[in-house]
């Protein structure tokens, strides 16, 4: 590798090693930030313009350039297979250089490489984060809509995988919702924290140019300016906080992932898959597969990987730049894309979703989901809880002794045990009184879940994200 074929060759005497050279140059990768780099580049050049750094035809012919740029990349992305290049940003200025000639070499007045990364960084992340809050968006309206079709079937709700009582299905459904109503609202939040635009920094300490700081970072869509210029290009807190907010995606996917695939399995049967998500079996024909959603609960596991690079790679580092840095783009744009494609395989994979309602009913009905219902009849009658916890308790005893539910019980046998019941407690027995009866604020009542899900679709409409 020839010296002075790169940014930084004057100091040097000999050459790159050539392995050194691949070891150091980040082309292979952050050629994604090409686009948000020429962004932050024109701002820049129309900054030194305004500063009386460069004459208005070298600012017009550095735009013109790298507008020319981006049209010969969009026309042939084949020159991105540019092995010469160290970073996207060493990429950019020779092929200016190519373009528009001496004008070229100006345009690094009053910038490092440092400020460039930083910025263009941020800019390509908001962008990405902006889509990954419209996929959240689309799979929570695709758990509205099953919901919503699926507003009568009632499932057994558990607590350590054990039957415990029964839900709505549209319950479960809103749960997942929630999660993700949090994990956009977090999104957003550090969308707005890492919209601060670094440039004007110059490496460290703040360039010695008269920079309109501010008005470059409006024009680039900034809603301040950095504070400090150590801080600005040496932090990549954002990109921990973007790996921790998609990383919580990641859990809460890997959740339902984890739900639907039991679910579908034979021996509950509640859920089946589309078959346009699910795959088969080289050997065994009878399969179908729900590797959509164990990929997505896999892949929760690179995600989370990843924001334990962006943590460990900052930790301890000297201030300020530190080469070390180059390492978080990786982490970044493979979490993006994970995490963007998860959630649209999770919508996918939920708008195809069949609830077996029949299956659904069977298993509510087996398993004792109605014990609370007992013991909160017995304490309603003026027994204290924690008695009527044990006197049911010793009726599901026998219920198991006997092979039968607790509504197979006689009424007699149930009044051995209290006096207090009496023929009225087999309605109350019944999966949907206990749903009817669980109507506090959030609770999986036919009416609280119905309000739950009007109170979705108009959240849906109004938080259309932009
Ligand atoms: N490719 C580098 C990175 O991603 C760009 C900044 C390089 N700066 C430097 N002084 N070597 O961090």
């Amino acid at each position: 590798m020839g010296k002075e074929n790169n940014l930084w060759g004057g100091r040097f005497e000999s050459e790159t090693d050539r392995e050194f050279f691949e070891f150091n140059r980040s082309f292979g990768f952050d050629a994604r930030l090409l686009v948000a780099d020429v962004r932050g580049s024109i701002a820049h050049c129309n900054c030194i313009e305004k500063a009386g750094m460069i004459t208005g035809e070298e600012a017009e012919s550095i735009r013109l350039g790298l507008d020319q740029l981006l049209k010969r990349v969009v026309a042939d992305p084949d020159i991105l297979a540019d092995e010469e290049a160290e970073d996207v940003h060493s990429f950019i200025e020779s092929k200016l250089f190519e373009i528009i000639g001496a004008s070229a070499l100006k345009l690094h007045a009053g910038r490092s490489r440092n400020d460039q990364v930083a910025t263009a960084l941020r800019i390509f992340m908001r962008e990405a984060i902006g889509e990954v809050v419209l996929k959240v968006h689309s799979l929570q309206a695709s758990l509205v809509g099953l919901a919503e079709t699926n507003k009568e079937v009632i499932l057994p709700g558990y607590t350590h995988l054990q039957k415990a009582q029964p839900v709505l299905f549209a319950h479960w459904c809103l749960a997942f919702f929630e999660m993700l109503r949090r994990d956009r609202d977090r999104l957003e939040d550090v969308r707005k924290r890492l919209n601060v635009s670094p440039l004007g920094s110059a490496a460290l300490a703040g360039t010695s140019y008269p920079l309109d700081r501010a008005s470059a970072a409006e024009e680039l869509g900034f809603d301040s300016i950095s504070r400090n210029s150590i801080d600005a290009v040496s932090d990549r807190d954002f990109c921990v906080e973007f790996a921790s907010a998609a990383s919580l995606i990641m859990v809460h996917l890997s959740r339902l992932a984890e739900d639907i695939v039991i679910y579908c399995s034979t021996e509950f049967g509640y859920l089946t898959l589309s078959d346009a998500v699910s795959t088969g079996s080289s050997i065994m024909p009878q399969k179908k597969n729900p590797d959509s959603m164990e990929l997505i609960r896999g892949k929760s596991g690179r995600v989370v990987g990843g924001l334990m690079s962006l943590l460990t790679i900052q930790k301890g580092l000297p201030t300020a730049y530190n080469k070390d840095l180059q390492e978080d783009k990786e982490a970044v744009f493979d979490t993006f894309d994970t995490v963007r494609d998860c959630l649209s395989v999770a919508a996918t994979v939920i708008d195809g979703l069949a609830v077996n309602e029949d299956k659904c009913r069977s298993a509510v009905s087996q398993g004792y989901l109605n014990a609370t219902e007992l013991a909160d009849y017995l304490s309603r009658k003026g027994m204290a809880f924690r008695s009527a916890h044990e006197v049911t308790g010793r009726l599901v005893l026998l219920a198991i002794s006997k092979g039968v539910e607790l509504d197979g019980l006689s009424l007699k046998a149930l009044k051995e045990y209290s006096d207090l019941i009496e023929e009225d407690v087999f309605e109350k027995l019944k999966p949907e009184a206990a749903i009817e009866a669980r109507s506090v604020y959030g609770g999986t009542s036919a009416t609280r879940v119905r309000s739950q899900l009007e109170e979705a679709v108009a959240y849906l409409e109004v938080e259309q994200p932009d």
